[in-house]
Order: structure tokens, then C-alpha cells, then sequence
């Protein structure tokens, strides 16, 4: 009998969010850090635009405050929202005293505009902020002698007590086996979902683990009919939906249809600089109406010297795609971008289960509402991670024994074909049924479908691994084919949970608001001010803190 490892926290996820929770907790913590790819893999590092906050002379927390109560369309908690804006300025200190090199203008930080801000409060190191962010993060945490970093992990369900219904622990793929972590808090740090739509600027990690791994341990979820599409990914056939960073329309660039005509005022006064939701829903109706597949962002009404030295990288990939924007406007089109919604948590990131946190794009702070505010999110990483410097853990470690169980290599090779299906359909339908504009007959239709594909998927052999394994066994593959296979499937599964935790809110939720749009229930309600919450299978309300 051997006993599995202990560490008083886990945090799972390696982006802005866990990168920042493991630097914060106390020194006097052994902490496991658990990523599933490489350790800056995740969104953050893909951020261009830059991290919001409220440090110019001109501006100040008030007015930070109520662009982002405006952009959430009165779903924000404006407790929640005063903490982010109250907190903005400290955190850049930190992030600077770390080591982050944002771009400086005469030895001042730079700022710019984006959609829905009221002031340039827009931090950035060109147009790879995040990269700059992770970057620093990373060293960081690399010099921490009380961190450890497990990477290539997958964590694949949380570890309950059965007694006290405390998070003990998780358990885990790594190195070709299925094991045990204890540890007396998890910090889910795992990101956004939006590999569930098969526009998405989002990278291959972001297939929503935490929400859906929370929400199968009963543990309280909200707001996740919430999605925002995000108006400006580059639409090329062959090309990825790589994102133009709003920073481009702030800095001047014009989004025209393929006559050359700026249409967005026709759906707003503040024409491409209006909320995200409106100027995608502004391209969503145009390109119905026109029978276009993309209309295009005009980048020549910036001066060529600005466009060289603010977004090396977006000329980098456009050029890799044949696109010359110095010369020609870019293809773009709306695609899935960033969740609203996640695990409910309170200020100091406890989720309703004991022993279990959540951060950055997982979890649902109450900061943005139904509809986030652009480069809030960095920021919001960033002040709730610090909040984990107070954390205070139970000093009881318990031990479980466990046996060593080796599984025969098997053939597993049909059953990865109809998990393939499903994983090439499911984005497809999600998509079409819960993208920009949704009603209830078609998000009901697919709801059927997803549950139709859940019930083929966990009557798969392959299934027993990952849900029925108990605490006292660990499971010894001995094939890196077996692993892949097994990490294949948890995913497909966590995609599944969230396809349909989003289309059954957005059914439930019989209004438009913020990034969640019926067009059979087009107007705003005032009954419906209220968060969306989910346990289990049940659907309710909650009012706003
Ligand atoms: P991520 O950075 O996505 O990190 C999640 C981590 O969890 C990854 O390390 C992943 O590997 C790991 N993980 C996931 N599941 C598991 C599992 N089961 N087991 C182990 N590890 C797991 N926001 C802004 O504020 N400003 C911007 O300029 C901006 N630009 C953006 C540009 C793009 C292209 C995108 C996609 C998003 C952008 N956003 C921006 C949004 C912002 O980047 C994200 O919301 C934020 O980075 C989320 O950080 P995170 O740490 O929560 O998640
Ligand atoms: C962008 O650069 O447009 C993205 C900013 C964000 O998502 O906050």
C-alpha cells in the first residue's frame, strides 16, 4: 500500500489567475501548481489588448466603475465591480514591481481606448500584453521554493469527503496514470469554455474543466447563458479565428462592410467603439443582410509608424495569412470570446462547496455582469487571485492508502472515433444554437442532441476510468496512446456538461440582455435583473449583491 501526495493547496491552471494565486498564498503553504499543457499555455498569454485600470490623472475608479456597470447591463454586482476598480492601481504596482514592462509614453505608462470605456485606462505592452503578463508570472513562480509545478496534468474530477462534503483533493492524469491528490483547499484556476463554439478565439485548453467539474460535485453555478462574441476575429478560409485586438478600433481603425462603408452607426452613436454585443450583433445582422461571410477592419485611417510599433503581432499573423494591412482591410467576423458566467464565489473566491476557490475566467466574482467590459478580465486575475493572500487553511492532513491496479493495453481506437464525432459536431450545433441570436425551439433542439451524445459518451468503456475509480486505487496505463485517449474523453465530457449548462440557461432566461440574445424574447426585462443559478439539474434566480 503506497500513500498519495499532499499539499496544503492545489491550484489548477496556469494563466494570469493560477499563476497569480500560487505567487500569492502564503509563503508558509507547499502549493501544487497543476496545468494541463505547457505552464503559460491558457488564454492569458493569447490577451493582446491590455489590463484595465483606473491610474491616469483624468480618470478614476468611479468612472472605471460605471463603464463597467453600464457594460454588464445591470446584471454587475456593484460590490464586487467597487472592489475590481478600487484595486486597479494597486495591482499594476505589483504587476510592475514583478517586472511586467508595459509600454511607457515619456516614461509614463501608456494607455489606450477600448469599446464602452469612457478613458484610454488601457495598459498594454504592444498588442502581446498577456504574453508579457504570463511571462513575468512564470519567472516568478519558477523562484518560489514552496511551489511545485506538475504540467501535462489533467485534473480530472474534484475529491469530495463523503462525511463532510469538503474538497480534499482531486483526481488526476499524469505520466500515463490516474491518481490522487490530496490537499486541504483547491484553487480552480482553470479558464474559459469557449471550445464549445466552433468560432472561438480561445485556445484548445479552454474547454471549460472547472465549471464543469464544479457543477458534476454539486456545487453552485451562474449566468452561463452569458457569452460574449467578440466582433473582430480574423475570418480567412485556412486561417485560425485569430483575434484583432479592439485596441485596433480604438487607435483609429474603421470597420467596413465590402461596399467600404462604416455601417456600425447604423446600430449605435458610438458606431464601432459601441459595447462588444452590440457591435457584434451590428455584424451578425449586416452580413445576414448583405449574404457576406465577413466584413472588414480598415487599419489605413491609423498612421503606418503607430500600426508598426502598437501591433507588431496582428501584421505578423496577418502577413502568415496573406494579408498585407497596411495595404487592404482585414476579414473579420464575431466569434466566441469570453464567459460571463462560472462557479459562484464570494470576495474571498470560496465557491459553496467548503475547501473550494475559484479564479480569473472560471469563476462568476460578479464583476461583469451580462456583458464584460474589454481588458477587465486580466484585472480581475489579478485583484480576486490576491484575495487568496488571506487564506486560511485547516491544519489536518489525512492519508489514504491506495493500490497500484495496471490496465492491459486495450483497443480503444472505435471508441475514439465516436468521441472524434462528437467533438467535431458539438461546436458545430453549439454554434448555431447558442451563438449570437438564440430561440427557444433551436436551443431545445440541441439541448436533445447533447444529451443524446452525453448518454453514447458514458456508455463508452472508456468512461469507467474517469468517473468510477475510487479514492483507494490508482490506475497504471503504461501507454502514452491509452493517455491521450483518456484526456480526449474528459474533455469531450467537460464540453459536453457545458454545451448543455448554456443552452439549458439560455433557455431558461426569456429576455435579451448583454452577451445573451432571444430573438423571440428581444427586449430587456426588469424582472429578469437577476443572476441565473444552477445546481444539479435545477434552474433559479438570485437577486443581485
Ligand atoms: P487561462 O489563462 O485560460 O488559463 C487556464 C489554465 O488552466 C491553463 O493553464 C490551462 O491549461 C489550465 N487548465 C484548464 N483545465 C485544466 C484541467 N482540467 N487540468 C489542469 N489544467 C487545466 N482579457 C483582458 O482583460 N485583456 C485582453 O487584452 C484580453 N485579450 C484576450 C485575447 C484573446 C485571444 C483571448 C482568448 C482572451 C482575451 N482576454 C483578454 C480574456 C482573458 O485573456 C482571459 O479571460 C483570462 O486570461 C483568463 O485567465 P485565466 O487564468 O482564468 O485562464
Ligand atoms: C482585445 O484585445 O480586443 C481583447 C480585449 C479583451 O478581451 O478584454
Amino acid at each position: 500500500m503506497k500513500e498519495y501526495p499532499h499539499f496544503d493547496v492545489l491550484v489548477i491552471g496556469s494563466g494570469a489567475a493560477g499563476l497569480y494565486a500560487a505567487l500569492c498564498l502564503p509563503s508558509s503553504y507547499s502549493v501544487g501548481l497543476i496545468t494541463k499543457d505547457k505552464l503559460k499555455t491558457g488564454a492569458s498569454k493569447w490577451a493582446q489588448g491590455g489590463i484595465a485600470a483606473a491610474i491616469n490623472s483624468d480618470d478614476s475608479p468611479l468612472l472605471h466603475l460605471e463603464d463597467t456597470l453600464k457594460a454588464g447591463a445591470g446584471l454587475c454586482d456593484r460590490a464586487a465591480v467597487e472592489f475590481l476598480v478600487e484595486h486597479g492601481a494597486s495591482s499594476i504596482e505589483s504587476l510592475v514591481d514583478m517586472g511586467v514592462a508595459f509600454d511607457r509614453h515619456n516614461s509614463k505608462l501608456a494607455m489606450t481606448l477600448e469599446a464602452a470605456h469612457s478613458r484610454p485606462r488601457v495598459l498594454h505592452a504592444a498588442d502581446t500584453t498577456g504574453k508579457a503578463i504570463v511571462t513575468t508570472l512564470t519567472e516568478q513562480v519558477l523562484q518560489k521554493p514552496n511551489i511545485t509545478v506538475i504540467s501535462q496534468a489533467l485534473a480530472l474530477n474534484l475529491w469530495l469527503n463523503q462525511e463532510t462534503g469538503h474538497c480534499q483533493g482531486i483526481s488526476l492524469l499524469h505520466q500515463q496514470t490516474i491518481s490522487w491528490i490530496s490537499s486541504s483547499a483547491v484553487v480552480l484556476a482553470t479558464g474559459g469554455g469557449g471550445q464549445v463554439f466552433s468560432q472561438t478565439t480561445n485556445p484548445p485548453v479552454s474547454t471549460g474543466d472547472g465549471v464543469a467539474m464544479a457543477w458534476r460535485s454539486s456545487a453552485i453555478v451562474r449566468d452561463l447563458e452569458f457569452v460574449q462574441f467578440h466582433p473582430t476575429a480574423l475570418t480567412k478560409s485556412g486561417a485560425p479565428r485569430f483575434l484583432i485586438s479592439e485596441a485596433v478600433r480604438g487607435e483609429g481603425a474603421h470597420l467596413v462592410d465590402r461596399e467600404g462603408k462604416r455601417f456600425a452607426f447604423a446600430y449605435h452613436p458610438d458606431g464601432e467603439l459601441a459595447p462588444r454585443d452590440i457591435v457584434s450583433r451590428a455584424i451578425f445582422t449586416h452580413l445576414q443582410k448583405t449574404g457576406a461571410t465577413n466584413v472588414y477592419l480598415d487599419l489605413r485611417p491609423i498612421p503606418a509608424e503607430k500600426i508598426r510599433y502598437r501591433f507588431p503581432n496582428i501584421i505578423r499573423v496577418c502577413q502568415q495569412y496573406g494579408v498585407d494591412l497596411f495595404n487592404e482591410p482585414i476579414p473579420v467576423a464575431p466569434a466566441a470570446h469570453y464567459w460571463m458566467g462560472g462557479i459562484e464565489v464570494d470576495r474571498m473566491n470560496r465557491t459553496s462547496i467548503p475547501g473550494l476557490y475559484a479564479v480569473g475566467e472560471t469563476a462568476s466574482t460578479g464583476v461583469h455582469g451580462a456583458n464584460r467590459l474589454a481588458s477587465n478580465s486580466l484585472l480581475e486575475c489579478v485583484v480576486y487571485a490576491a484575495q487568496l493572500s488571506k487564506l486560511e487553511i485547516p491544519s489536518t492532513q489525512f492519508v489514504t492508502e491506495y493500490e497500484l491496479i495496471n490496465i492491459k493495453e486495450e483497443n480503444w481506437s472505435g471508441q475514439t472515433e465516436q468521441i472524434a464525432q462528437m467533438r467535431n459536431d458539438l461546436p458545430m450545433l453549439v454554434w448555431q444554437s447558442a451563438g449570437i441570436c438564440r430561440t427557444e425551439e433551436v436551443l431545445k433542439n440541441a439541448i436533445s442532441q447533447v444529451q443524446a451524445w452525453h448518454s453514447q459518451l458514458i456508455a463508452l468503456p472508456l468512461s469507467k476510468y474517469v468517473s468510477e475509480i475510487s479514492p483507494n486505487h490508482q490506475l497504471n496505463f503504461n501507454s502514452a496512446q491509452a493517455e491521450l485517449q483518456i484526456r480526449f474523453y474528459t474533455e469531450t465530457l467537460n464540453l459536453l456538461d457545458i454545451a448543455y449548462l448554456i443552452l439549458s440557461s439560455a433557455v431558461f432566461r426569456t429576455e435579451s440582455r448583454g452577451g445573451h440574445y432571444r430573438l423571440d424574447y428581444p427586449q430587456v426585462s426588469s424582472d429578469w435583473q437577476v443572476h441565473t443559478v444552477v445546481k444539479e439539474h435545477s434552474w433559479s434566480t438570485s437577486t443581485l449583491n
